[in-house]
C-alpha cells in the first residue's frame, strides 16, 4: 500500500471539476485517505515548490497556485504514485494522452489542473506538508 499527494489546482477548482477529478481517483482504485479545500498563502506555495525555486517558471507557478483555492488530498492504494501519474497524464497538457485528467481538464503547462508527487521520497514530504498522521485514514 502506497500513499501520494494530489493537488487539484486553482484552474480545475474554478472550472467546477473537483468531483470529476476525485471520481477518477476512486474509480481507478485509489482511496481518498484525506482531503481538504484550502487557499494557499504565498509562503505556503513558495515552501511547497521550493525544489523549483531556481527554475525560470517559479514566480509564475507561485502566482498561479495562490490565484484561488486548491484541493489537497492523500491518495492511497497499490502503486498509488505511478497510478496517479498515469491518471494525470503529461505535465504539459498538449502532450497528455487522451482520457487523462490533464488532457480533459487542463489548459496549458502552468494551469495544468493537478499536481502529483513524483517520487516516494517527495510524496512523504508533500503529505507531511499538508496533513498530520491523524488526519489520514
Ligand atoms: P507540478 O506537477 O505542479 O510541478 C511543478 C509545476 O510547474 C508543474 O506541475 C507545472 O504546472 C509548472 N511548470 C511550468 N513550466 C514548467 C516547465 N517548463 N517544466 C515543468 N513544470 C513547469
Amino acid at each position: 500500500m502506497e500513499r501520494t499527494l494530489s493537488i487539484i489546482k486553482p484552474d480545475a477548482v474554478a472550472k467546477g471539476v473537483i468531483g470529476k477529478i476525485l471520481d477518477r481517483f476512486e474509480s481507478n482504485g485509489l482511496k481518498i485517505a484525506a482531503t481538504r479545500k484550502m487557499q494557499l498563502s504565498r509562503a505556503d506555495a513558495e515552501a511547497f515548490y521550493a525544489v523549483h525555486s531556481e527554475r525560470p517558471f517559479f514566480g509564475d507557478l507561485v502566482d498561479f497556485m495562490i490565484s484561488g483555492p486548491v484541493v489537497v488530498s492523500v491518495l492511497e492504494g497499490e502503486n498509488a504514485l505511478i497510478k496517479n501519474r498515469q491518471l494525470m497524464g503529461a505535465t504539459n497538457p498538449k502532450e497528455a494522452e487522451a482520457g487523462t485528467i490533464r488532457a480533459d481538464f487542463a489548459e496549458n503547462i502552468d494551469a495544468n489542473a493537478v499536481h502529483g508527487s513524483d517520487s516516494a521520497e517527495n510524496a512523504a514530504v508533500e503529505i507531511a506538508f499538508f496533513f498530520s498522521e491523524r488526519e489520514i485514514s
